[in-house]
């Protein structure tokens, strides 16, 4: 079997896939993409800008005609919005033109992480367009991940990153890459 050329990082917003995949791509001798990036890139407004002014359905739109044009490039690790697979349409893609990595986080890690990070995630903003905080978040957090867990779940890796640095995460998902009869 040849060598796998395309590498999806899925997981929830916060988890760390963003800073994993150049580090992962780097050992690989691969390219790196952060899809969230390439949107933003694209479309020429920030996350929050393009869910505000065109709407969702368009950043998925974009979102899911940018991740066509990556699988179909050889030698690259793709970092995927933690909602890109909501499409089962690009699940199917992941899984048939590379091999597809959890980063599996449980909800009171994740919202730590998150009450820490930067504004960029209008899906955990309130009603006055403010990121939410406290038990709010966390709420948040628990309701989309229990949506998403079955999907994320189809992942041909999943890897659990509780308490795990971004090297630790790295060595991880590389040992599982090597390990794995697509890899
Ligand atoms: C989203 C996750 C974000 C970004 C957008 C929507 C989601 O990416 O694509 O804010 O629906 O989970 P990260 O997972 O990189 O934060």
């Amino acid at each position: 079997m040849p060598p796998v050329q395309r590498i999806y990082m899925t997981g929830f917003m916060g988890v760390g896939k963003s800073s994993v995949t150049p580090r992962v791509a780097k050992r690989l001798g691969f390219s790196s993409v952060d899809l969230d990036e390439e949107i933003v890139q694209h479309l020429g407004m920030s996350v929050p800008g393009i869910f505000e002014v065109l709407g969702e359905e368009v950043f998925r739109e974009t979102e899911w005609d940018l991740l066509q044009k990556y699988a179909r490039q050889p030698a690259i690790v793709v970092s995927l919005g933690g909602g890109a697979l909501g499409n089962p349409h690009a699940l199917n893609l992941c899984l048939e033109t590379g091999l597809l990595i959890y980063l599996k986080a449980g909800p009171v890690a994740l919202a730590r992480r998150l009450a820490k990070s930067r504004q960029t995630r209008p899906k955990l903003f309130g009603p006055n367009g403010q990121m939410l905080t406290g038990e709010d978040l966390e709420h948040r957090v628990r309701t989309l991940l229990a949506e998403r867990a079955s999907v994320y779940e189809q992942a041909e890796i999943i890897i659990p990153v509780d308490g795990l640095s971004t090297s630790q995460i790295a060595d991880k998902v590389l040992y599982a890459i090597q390990k794995n009869s697509k890899g």
